[in-house]
């Protein structure tokens, strides 16, 4: 036998159970996002490298150890251009943004994504090589409305999903003017207890300290019970852009929890940042992996990938980990067909051929099995289909051009004319 070849490490494939369940995430995003004035833009899977080394940081993981980087050959005029397969969504939509005047001609934009992203990530449940994210971003407003709104749109999609036991969580990063600061009295603290951090840890504080923050590794953890909070060096601005943000929050309804550990891992956020996690533990849960969805504000990127200067708000969140969090519920949610179509003999099954096509056509969903076999097994897999109705043709049916029509779910029988059936099922 030939030798199988199986699929990269981290890259999964997705069968149409799993598609089930990432389709109606995809529609429940449309539904929502339209709902809100968000417009769908689709950008490139491939992008420059530049872009992620300036936009989301060369000092994050992101960028430093998990893109999937190569020379573009090929004698255009990219090539030895240096591309990456994009790990986030931020990135590419500012620098669309940007190359089509999209910032210059509206001063306020609404726009979200689907996608597939890729990092080089060691995998473990609800963490992959390729994965998919919905985001949302606001181009525009520099006011906590915006982060309002778009915290509101969040939490409707998650709603709209029907998923349980999830929880907000917000931060406070500041900006240019308190971060500074803030990052001086935290290396000052941490550099004193710098023997009981990670390697990783003793790196970031010379590179990027607030990642420390974050860290999961348990010595780390207990170092940063203790550390100086961000909310206490606020400058006075960003201190008020939070507390008017909590007080809109609240007037929405919206719960959350404020979580002085939340930092991120990519560079470009200001001032607020938040996270949705997953509380729902043990089997059906996300274990460590349980941030389905996460952003903040981003004032600088714009500018800093060469646009004007606009702030922005935005937020991306994992398909598969919102999938995992479905499958849990133990629903099927592919769409089941409207009707089954069984039939009893050779020529039974060719007008069961010919009805199937038309009511297809006419646009009503049908199965039928193929192989033929026994009425017994056909109508085993009319009940696994999960289809609504189920009609059985044999030669009394061919001959009077009528059949009964099965409510799968009571039983219930009324004849129908097959020539009608269209209209009979709608
Ligand atoms: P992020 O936190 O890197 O943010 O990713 C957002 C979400 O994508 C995560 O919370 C998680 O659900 C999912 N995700 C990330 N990495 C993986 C992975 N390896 N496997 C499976 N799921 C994953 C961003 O990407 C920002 N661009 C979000 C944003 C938008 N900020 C502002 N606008």
């Amino acid at each position: 036998m030939a030798e199988k070849i199986t699929a990269v490490k981290g890259m999964n494939d997705l069968l149409p159970e799993e598609i089930g369940r990432f389709q109606f995430i995809e529609r429940t995003a449309h539904a929502v996002f339209g709902r809100y004035g968000f417009g769908e833009v689709r950008t490139p899977v491939l992008e420059k490298t530049a872009l992620f080394v300036r936009g989301v940081g060369e000092e994050t993981d992101i960028v430093g150890k998990e893109m999937y980087t190569f020379e573009d050959k090929g004698g255009e005029s990219n090539s030895g251009t240096m591309v990456s397969l994009r790990p986030e969504g931020t990135a590419p939509a500012v620098r669309a943004g940007i190359e089509h005047n999209v910032f210059q001609q509206d001063p306020m934009v609404r726009w979200y994504y689907l996608g597939p992203m890729f990092r080089r990530e060691r995998q473990q449940r609800g963490r992959y090589r390729q994965f998919s994210q919905v985001g949302a971003e606001i181009y525009g407003p520099a006011s906590p409305y915006a982060e309002a709104e778009l915290l509101d749109s969040a939490v409707a999609f998650l709603t709209a999903l029907g998923l349980p036991d999830i929880s907000l969580e917000l931060n406070s990063l500041g900006d240019e003017i308190c971060r500074p600061k803030y990052v001086e009295a935290l290396v000052a603290y941490l550099k004193g207890r710098a023997a009981e951090l990670c390697p990783d840890c003793q790196r970031r504080l010379e590179t990027n300290p607030l990642r420390v923050l974050d860290c999961k590794v348990e010595g780390c953890k207990a170092v940063t019970q203790s550390v100086p909070e961000v909310e206490a060096h606020l400058c006075e601005p960003c201190k008020a852009h939070y507390a008017t943000l909590l007080g809109l929050l609240d007037a929405l309804g919206i719960k959350y929890r404020k979580n002085p550990r939340i930092v991120r891992g990519l560079d470009y956020y200001t001032r607020t940042v938040f996270e949705c996690v997953s509380q729902t533990v043990g089997e059906g849960g996300l274990g460590s992996q349980n941030t389905v969805l996460a952003g903040g504000r981003y004032d600088k990127l714009i500018k800093n990938l060469g646009g004007p200067e606009v702030p922005a708000v935005g937020f991306a969140a994992g398909i598969e980990r919102l999938a995992i969090l479905l499958a849990a519920q133990k629903k099927d949610f592919r769409e089941p067909p409207a009707l089954f179509v069984a039939s009893m003999n050779e020529a039974a099954r060719q007008r069961a051929l010919t009805l199937a096509a038309g009511l297809r056509r006419a646009g009503v969903s049908v199965d039928q099995d193929l192989r033929g076999g026994s009425l017994k097994s056909q109508l085993k897999r009319a009940d696994k289909s999960g289809a609504k109705y189920v009609v059985v043709l044999g030669e009394s049916e061919l001959a009077s051009g009528k059949a009964k029509l099965k409510l799968m779910a009571s039983g219930e029988e009324r004849e129908v004319d097959l020539a009608c059936l269209a209209e009979a099922l709608g």
